[in-house]
């Protein structure tokens, strides 16, 4: 193991310093950890709560010269049900920042997101806007309008106009899927690269349009995840590990799995599961 991948993936206990409710199931919570505010967009971290579990996580920001780092977590279950009622002073540990990174391209390119996958394209529109002249246009999907997250943040680095969203229920902009919004978008103006993330079949969707228009795209996938350095092989796609090779990968790399992708994973037990 490299002396920088020794150092990132040594364990450090910090305290939460701010929780915020942004929709009725996703909390953002807020701590200093000096490694992983050097991270960057599409960077995760493994966070663990202390007696339940240890758990991936997107970054959602980084604040480099205070050292904090944000994340956006969503109650799913056992950990981040416990995480959703913790408050700030309780201590959480950390590992990180692990896997690659988004390519930031110029030029025109669209951001697909969905739920809480918007998390790490956020942080990725915070960096388009602060180093390149690019325009950036956002797609962003949700059930309802509630789970619509980062709407006005995302507004104020790409401007209102270039943000759009689609709901499930209609309760905000385009009745539908993310999915469907950005196929519509990208067959009306053309972009010079795509970014994605959310569910699987949602970035499935939109790799496979990007690739019949010609696009470069990039995909963030989700994995199970425990060791998050390459070693227990829990995160396995085709031939690649998500924790070490991803979790961002690109529209030539996802062809060689695009029997797995937007199809299948693995289970805690290995086992093959519908995604
Ligand atoms: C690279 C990466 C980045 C992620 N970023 C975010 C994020 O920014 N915000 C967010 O809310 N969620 C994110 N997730 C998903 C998050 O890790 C799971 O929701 C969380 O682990 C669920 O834990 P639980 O105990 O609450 O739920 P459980 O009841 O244990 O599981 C619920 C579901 O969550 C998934 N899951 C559980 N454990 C893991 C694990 N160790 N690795 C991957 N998936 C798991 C499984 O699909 C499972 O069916 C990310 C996952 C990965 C791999
Ligand atoms: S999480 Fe262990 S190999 Fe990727």
């Amino acid at each position: 193991m490299s002396a920088w991948l020794t150092a990132v993936n040594r364990h450090r206990t910090t305290s939460i310093l701010k929780v915020e409710a942004v929709s009725p199931t996703v909390k953002v919570f807020t701590f200093k950890d000096r490694q992983c505010a050097k991270a960057c967009p599409g960077q995760f971290l493994m966070l663990w709560i202390p007696s339940v579990d240890e758990i991936p996580l997107s970054i959602l920001d980084v604040d480099r010269e205070k050292a904090t780092v944000s994340v956006a977590v969503k109650r799913v279950g056992e950990a981040t049900g416990a995480l959703h009622n913790m408050r700030a002073g309780d201590k959480i540990g950390v590992r990180g920042p692990f896997g690659n990174s988004f390519t930031p391209k110029k030029g025109k390119v669209l951001l697909v997101g969905g739920g809480v996958g918007i998390a790490p394209l956020t942080f990725l529109a915070k960096e388009l806007a602060a180093k390149t002249a690019s325009k950036t246009v956002v797609v962003l999907g949700a059930k309802t309008i509630e789970e619509l997250i980062f709407l006005d943040k995302l507004k104020g680095l790409c401007g209102e106009e270039n943000v759009l969203a689609a709901t499930e229920d209609g309760s905000y902009g385009i009745k539908g899927l993310a999915s469907s919004l950005a196929e519509s978008v990208m067959t009306r103006e053309k972009f010079d690269a795509v970014y994605t993330c959310g569910p699987e079949p949602m970035t499935r969707a939109v790799l496979d349009h990007a690739e019949k228009l010609g696009v470069y795209a990039e995909a963030s996938l989700e994995r199970i995840m425990r060791c998050a350095i390459g070693i227990c092989g829990s995160c396995v796609i085709g031939g690649y590990r998500v924790c070490r090779d991803g979790p961002i990968f690109n529209i030539n790399q996802l062809k060689t799995v695009k029997n797995e992708f937007g199809f299948w994973k693995r289970d805690f037990n290995g086992k093959r599961v519908a995604v």
